[in-house]
């Protein structure tokens, strides 16, 4: 299958950026074909500006945002790898997805309502956080989580979402918990795809 990887970290020592590359081996392992647009390396510019809006809507998408749909396009599965960032995407990632989820590609209002134009396309997510899982569950964090990402944005936009995976109490995780971790990303990459 063709996979994309769209990656949001700043730093290539953190976790974030071996769950990556964990990923990404794991997939290759299978003779997947990977793309990752790694969105610090690219200096990805993240803000929705007002030349964007009149751009898309008058069929001149910028180059930076054509660039990325095309990799949506070409992509049977959809992943994103980013850490929690005030319960949310980092700005680079959800800035990310206001620009490049556009109106015209990702969605449209249709007769019937919106037109899922990703529809057909699978959607994975991986996160990490400093607060305990089960504090977020309890708390309904956790299920904020999901549902803002894979309905607010994949199931919006038609893309399925197969899995998302939240590893917390990573602030006080020890060098054998962080292992630990790893070799689930790699399990779950593998029996996923
Ligand atoms: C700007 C910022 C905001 C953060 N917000 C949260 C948060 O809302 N909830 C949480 O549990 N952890 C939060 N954290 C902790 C990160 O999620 C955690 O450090 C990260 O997942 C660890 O992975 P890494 O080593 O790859 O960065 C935040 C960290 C930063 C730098």
């Amino acid at each position: 299958m063709k996979h994309l990887v769209v990656y949001a970290h700043p730093n290539p020592e953190s976790l974030n950026h071996a769950i990556l590359e964990t990923t990404v081996n794991a997939l290759k392992k299978k003779g997947h074909e990977v793309v990752v647009r790694d969105l610090y390396a690219l200096d990805f510019q993240p803000v929705l500006k007002p030349e964007d809006f009149v751009g898309i809507r008058s069929g001149q998408t910028p180059a930076d945002i054509l660039a990325e749909q095309k990799y949506i396009t070409d992509a049977e599965v959809v992943t994103f790898i980013y850490p929690i960032w005030w319960t949310g995407l980092p700005a680079i990632i959800k800035g990310y997805v206001d620009r490049v989820f556009a109106y015209g590609f990702a969605y449209a209002y249709g007769a019937n309502g919106i037109d899922k134009l990703l529809a057909g396309k699978k959607g994975f997510i991986i996160n990490t956080h400093g607060t305990p899982n089960e504090y977020y569950d309890q708390i309904g964090m956790t299920a904020g989580l999901k549902i803002t990402s894979d309905t607010g944005i994949f199931d919006f936009t038609g893309i399925e979402a197969v899995d998302h995976l939240l590893f917390g109490g990573i602030s006080a995780a020890d060098p054998e918990a962080l292992k630990e971790i790893l070799v689930q990303v790699e399990e779950k990459v593998t029996s996923l795809f």
